[in-house]
């Protein structure tokens, strides 16, 4: 198993590119079921969730070539209806496979994913929609069996604007005959992308009010060529990251228009943000950061996946501030290891109070979740001394070489192998 061992207070400074979107990849990735023809994505980060897709995509049936961020996917076999608990369990975004194979095979089955480390994540939205569209869903020994004789397109309202059952759904739909209209939809720009694909592959898919997607119907679908949106969750991080360690950083390949309410609060919090065209940079505040209030919302608000290093950048400001978690139940996971660097917080249920500290010190901690364990890196990057962040794999998931691009920007960061 790998670790970071990093020597802090180092001010970020230079310039590095962002990557294509891991969120927008495995819905765009696994859309490629919709048809026989050949696919190629640009911009594919190299990620263990990419690589997990990727065997997924073939046991299935498929063929992936991948080479400098380009996959090429074309038909195997015969597409296979079930997919396997090994792969499902190290990624919950399987579950998306099954809106495709159910619209192409008529029945599908897919693991129940379980539980994970930041809450219990259930699928019981996606599950309703594919009963709306007439559906069976059954429980056979832990995995969901979802069959149909006919796929009926209807209208559906969503309780809470899933990411991923917007997704599964759209993919569903854009091959049963008929108009569907999906409401109380989500927002996020991935989800603009993948339906773009998906008009790409000949489906029609489009928005229609500020929360509702219509989907007509395609006997089948065709081959398409895409490139990835830049990756707003790994350009928040690196913001958040040239912010707490006072640096100066340039990021290019950047959507400034996805990143608006973090741009608004570094800003508050008293770093200095400029944009152009597809770059952004970033100068952290001279002094400590000014506190800041923020509560994780379905986009355009604040997003959840960026609260864990927003938490270590107020771990130091100049004052108390409060984080609500709205969106997952048990995303604090990563308090314990802040507060084993001098961190100052107090969790109840969803809140997160946190009295900043003059500075944090350098501690061995342990990551127990993607953003949790970027947390845990952005905060060792100020903190003084030496830091060890342990189980650096859930880091892999979702960001591509971390520590090659912070030392590129001047941090002292290095991969080894844990004692
Ligand atoms: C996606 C992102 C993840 C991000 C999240 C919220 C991918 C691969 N992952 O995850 O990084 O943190 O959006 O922006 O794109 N829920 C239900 N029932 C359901 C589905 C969801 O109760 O059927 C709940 C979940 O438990 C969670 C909340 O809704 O509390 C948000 O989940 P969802 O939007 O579905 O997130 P994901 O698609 O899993």
């Amino acid at each position: 198993m790998d670790e970071f061992l990093i020597e802090g207070q180092q001010p970020l400074n230079g310039t590095i590119e962002i990557n294509g979107s891991k969120n927008s990849g495995l819905p765009i990735l696994i859309a490629t079921l919709l048809t026989d023809e050949e696919c190629v994505i640009n911009k594919v980060p190299d990620l263990r969730d990419i690589q997990t897709t990727f065997q997924l995509l073939k046991y299935l049936g498929k063929s992936v070539e991948y080479k400098n961020h380009t996959v090429t996917i074309k038909s195997d076999k015969p597409l296979k209806y079930a997919a396997p608990y090994e792969l499902v369990k190290q990624m919950r975004a399987s579950i998306l496979v099954a809106g495709p194979l159910l619209a192409r095979l008529k029945k599908t089955q897919v693991p129940l994913p379980g539980g994970c480390a930041i809450g219990l994540r259930p699928i019981d939205i996606h599950l309703k929609g594919f009963e709306e569209f007439g559906a069976k869903t059954t429980n056979v020994r832990g995995d969901i069996l979802i069959s149909v004789d006919k796929l009926v397109p209807t209208r559906f309202r969503m309780e809470f604007p899933s990411v991923g059952a917007t997704e599964n759904l759209i993919m569903c739909a854009t091959l049963m005959p008929g108009k569907t209209i999906l409401s109380g939809v989500a927002k996020e720009p991935e989800i603009d992308d993948l339906m773009d694909f998906l008009n790409k592959m000949g489906a029609n898919v489009k928005k229609h009010e500020p929360d509702e997607i219509i989907i007509e119907g395609k006997p089948s679908l065709g081959g398409a060529t895409h490139t990835l949106i830049p990756d707003r969750i790994e350009t928040g991080t690196f913001l958040i990251a040239g912010a707490i360690t006072g640096g100066n950083i340039t990021l290019a390949n950047c959507r400034v228009d996805h990143l608006k309410s973090v741009i608004d609060v570094l800003e508050y919090s008293g770093a200095k943000i400029s944009a152009d065209g597809d770059t952004i940079s970033v100068s952290g505040p001279k002094d400590r950061p000014r506190p800041v209030n923020v509560n994780t919302l379905p986009h355009p608000g604040f997003p959840t996946d960026l609260q864990a290093p927003w938490m270590s950048y107020m771990c130091i400001a100049k004052g108390k501030s409060k984080i609500e978690e709205d969106i997952f139940e048990n995303r604090f996971i990563h308090t314990a290891e802040l507060a084993r660097m001098g961190a100052n917080i107090l969790v109840d249920g969803k809140t997160a109070l946190i009295e900043g500290v003059e500075s944090l010190n350098g501690a061995s901690v342990m990551a127990s979740d993607i953003r949790g364990g970027a947390a845990l890196v952005v905060a060792t990057l100020c903190a003084k001394g030496q830091s060890v962040v342990q189980r650096s794999y859930h880091i892999d998931r979702g960001y591509e070489k971390i520590e090659d691009k912070l030392s590129k920007l001047g941090a002292r960061i290095t991969r080894q192998k844990s004692k």
